[in-house]
Order: structure tokens, then sequence, then C-alpha cells
């Protein structure tokens, strides 16, 4: 196991903010998933990341390792219309692939900045698509077992952006099978390009973020909600509400994991106190 010591929050979060976690342990193997298990039995507290594309690590985190899988967990393989991937894998990636390979359905995860294992923990979705529509089987490692386990779709239990393993850490997705459909590779292109340009007019992409901070609450946009109560632009030292799109904090270059939470503990008060709206946090605190 590659065990690094003070790493910087910046290399393991899409938010990109200060400060340092005290150990980060890389898996590559299934031996150094058995110690993982091993080690946590033993009373070590660990917390499993991903590519960090929805979360937020508070600093001086020295009471958890922070466990990862390395590049190894990263592989994938076509077959027929199927794709087996490493839940290390990137989603973007994946999706590339598949329009290399003439197969549809990733085409919504193409802006989706995560680890395909993030993705299937949270069902990440886009343009009305999700991970649970294209999700045939999702193996895992049972760290109490210390042995893997085939989850259905249905065992999955997904939800709008959650499953079943979100709340858990007795489960680590390992890898997956997506079902895939042979189509035009100029098709796929274009649903491509147009998501894109969409998301592009939208969303900020050009500042360090987590995408989408909140969940929309049932018939209603986060987002919306966030611009109509004239919150858009707030800032706390380098962390902004963004002014293109109400739901994404963004980093203005050196912004604290505290001014975000800030900003997110500040929405929510007002979103209430305006609308008496609850707003859900799609994004995970680390703290
Ligand atoms: N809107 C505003 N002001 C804003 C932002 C949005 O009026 O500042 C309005 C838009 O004009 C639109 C509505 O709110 O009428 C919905 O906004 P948008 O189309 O941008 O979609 P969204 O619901 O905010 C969702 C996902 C995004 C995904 C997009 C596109 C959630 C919480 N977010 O955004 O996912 O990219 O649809 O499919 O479900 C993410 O989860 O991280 C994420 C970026």
């Amino acid at each position: 196991m590659e065990i690094k010591k003070d790493v910087s929050i910046s290399t393991l979060t899409s938010w990109k903010t200060s400060g340092t976690v005290a150990q980060l342990w890389l898996g590559e193997d299934e031996a150094d998933l058995l110690k993982f298990a091993q080690e946590e039995k033993k009373g070590k507290k660990f917390f499993i990341l991903g590519k960090g594309s929805n979360l937020l690590i508070m600093p001086g985190q020295t009471d958890k390792i922070f466990f990862k899988l390395g590049p190894s967990f990263a592989n994938y393989d076509f077959s027929g219309q199927k794709l087996r991937a490493g839940a290390a894998a990137s989603l973007m990636g994946l999706a590339l692939k598949a329009r290399e390979s003439s197969l549809s359905g990733l085409e919504f995860a193409s802006g989706i900045p995560g680890s395909l294992g993030g993705a299937i923990i949270m069902n990440a979705g886009a343009h009305g698509r999700e991970m649970k529509d294209i999700l045939q089987e999702v193996r895992v490692f049972d760290k109490e077992r210390e042995d893997f386990l085939t989850l259905s779709p249905e065992e999955m239990d997904f939800d709008y952006r959650k499953s079943f393993l979100k709340n858990q850490s007795r489960y680590i997705v390992i890898d997956a099978l997506i079902k895939l459909k042979s189509a035009d590779k100029d098709e796929i292109k274009n649903l491509m390009e147009n998501y894109k340009e969409g998301r592009l007019k939208s969303q900020p992409w050009d500042y360090p973020s987590a995408g989408s901070v909140f969940k929309n609450p049932p018939g209603f946009s986060a987002g919306q909600l966030i611009d109509q109560a004239g919150l858009k632009g707030l800032a706390i030292n380098k962390a902004q509400i963004s002014e293109k799109h109400g739901n994404f904090i963004i980093n203005l270059g050196g912004a604290d994991s505290q001014d975000i939470l800030l900003l997110i503990e500040n929405v929510e008060k007002l979103i209430k106190e305006k609308y008496n709206i609850h707003l859900e946090r799609e994004v995970i605190v680390i703290d």
C-alpha cells in the first residue's frame, strides 16, 4: 500500500481548497483492501475518497485516514454492448471511450467530473439521465466479511442523487457493469457537444467548484431559489456563489473550506427564512 503524508487538499478535491490531510492510503490490489479492512477493525478511522468532485474537506484532518483506489482500479473493458470498468476510472474518460466504440448511454455523463465509483454511490446525473439508467451490476468489497459481493440495481436502492451505498462505509465499490447501445458515432458526438454547450452557457466551469451544491427540492430548482433570493455573487473571502449559476459555489483562488462551508450554511439559513424550504446538500462535508 502506498501511504502519503500531509497531502494537500487541493490535490484531492475539485474545489481545490487549502490545507492538508494527515494521511492518504492508495489501494492497488486485493491485499491492500484486506489491510484497509483489518486496520479499520483494529480501530483506525477511514474515509473513502473518489475524485473528490462532490466533496468539501475541512482542513486539520488528523483523526481519519483517507483511502483511495489507485490506478489499477481504473481499468475498463468493452465486450459487445457492455462496459466493465473499475471504480477509480474517470466517468468523463469512460464516456469518451464509449463514444470511440460507437456505444451510446454515457453521453449524459461526459461532463460529470467524478470517478465511476463516486458517481454510482450518489447516482450522479445530468440532462435527465442518471447512473441507475445504465448500470447492470455493481461489484463491491465487503470490509466486514472481507470478500467481494455483486449487487443488482434493485439492491442499490437508487434515488435522486443517492443509493444505499451513500451513508455507509461497509462496502467499497470496486467495479461495475454498464449496459450501452450501439449507435452512430457522430450522433453520440453531437449529443455530447449539445450537452457541453448547454453546461458551459449556464454553469461556471472556468473556476474550481463541486458542481451543484444542493439537491433540487421537490418541485423547485435550488439554483433558481438562490438566484431569486438575490444571493448570486455573495462572497466570503475567495469563495463565491457563482454569478452564472446560483447552485454553484466557486473558488476564486485560494479559498478555504471554512469560507465555502459558511456560504453553504448562509444559503441554507436564508432560503429557509425566505421560502421555508430546506435545501438538502448534494455535496458531502468531511469535518
Ligand atoms: N436557474 C435560474 N438561476 C440560476 C440557476 C438556474 O433561474 O442561477 C433556473 C434555470 O434557468 C432553469 C432551472 O433553474 O430554469 C434549472 O436550472 P438548470 O437547468 O441549470 O439545472 P439544475 O437543476 O440547476 C441540474 C443538475 C446539474 C446538471 C443540470 C443539467 C441538480 C442539483 N443539478 O441542474 O447537475 O448538470 O441539471 O442536467 O440536480 C451536479 O449535480 O453537480 C450538477 C451540476
